[in-house]
């Protein structure tokens, strides 16, 4: 299966992804993650990624469609994938079709989680993930048996340094710009499915499965 998740931020792209992969046993593939990862070691791709998303914005286009590109080229991604926060401009939308083209590879499809913004600021706001596995969980909608603690494998939780009201706006405004457009993209293609991502996890995830049968 190779599938995009797409949404706005905190529309629950992660969350999802954690039952997707398990589904269809592929990688996940999350820029978002990956850039993380490399802001924590202190590589090169850390210090370029680190100030665009400090402020809510995209790291640059040539940076992010160079480190997917080697990710889908790895032999584990032959089975299929789960991209998560990848496209997020039309120029990722065309440089991904290109790489799948030479790659022999098809996308199954896009899945879109639908969210009305009022939702979004405060999801953002009340996620907590854990440092150790990287599970996501929510102060209100999704909390922790035990305050602070990972449920999964009793990891400590922070706070994202771009959750907060400022910084997750911004984010908002930047999905509106560059990301939406690629709705219509991958709509033309007859790719997209539409998701209400605003039902119990479960819920949604069953009906991201039921959509790509
Ligand atoms: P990234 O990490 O991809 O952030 P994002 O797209 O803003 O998405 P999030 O991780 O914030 O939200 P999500 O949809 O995964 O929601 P979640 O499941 O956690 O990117 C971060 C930054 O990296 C970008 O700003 C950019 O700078 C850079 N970047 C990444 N990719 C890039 C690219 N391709 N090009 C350029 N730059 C890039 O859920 C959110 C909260 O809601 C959680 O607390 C969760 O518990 C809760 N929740 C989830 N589902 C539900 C539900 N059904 N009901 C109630 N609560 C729910
Ligand atoms: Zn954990």
């Amino acid at each position: 299966m190779k599938i995009i998740l797409m949404g706005g931020p905190g529309a629950g792209k992660g969350t999802q992804a954690v039952g997707l992969v398990e589904k269809y046993n592929i990688p996940h593939i999350s820029t978002g993650d990956m850039f993380r990862a490399a802001i924590k070691d202190g590589t090169a791709l850390g210090l370029k990624a680190k100030s665009y998303m400090d402020a809510g914005g995209l790291v640059p286009d040539e940076v992010t469609i160079g480190i997917v590109a080697e990710r889908l080229a790895q032999p584990d991604c032959a089975k299929g994938f789960l991209l998560d926060g990848f496209p997020r401009t039309l120029a990722q939308g065309n440089a991904l079709g290109d790489i799948l083209d030479r790659l022999g590879m098809k996308l199954d499809g896009v899945i879109n989680i639908e969210v009305d913004e009022k939702i979004l600021i405060p999801r953002l706001t009340g996620r907590r993930v854990c440092r150790k596995c990287g599970a996501s969980y929510h102060m209100i909608f999704n909390a922790p048996q035990q305050e602070g603690v990972c449920g999964q494998c009793g990891g400590e939780l922070y706070q994202r340094s771009d959750d907060t009201v400022e910084t997750a706006q911004n984010r908002l405004n930047v999905y509106n710009q560059q990301t939406e457009p690629l709705i219509a993209f991958y709509t033309e293609k007859g790719l997209l499915k539409r998701i209400n991502g605003d039902q119990a996890i479960d819920k949604v995830l069953q009906d991201i499965m039921k959509a790509l049968v």
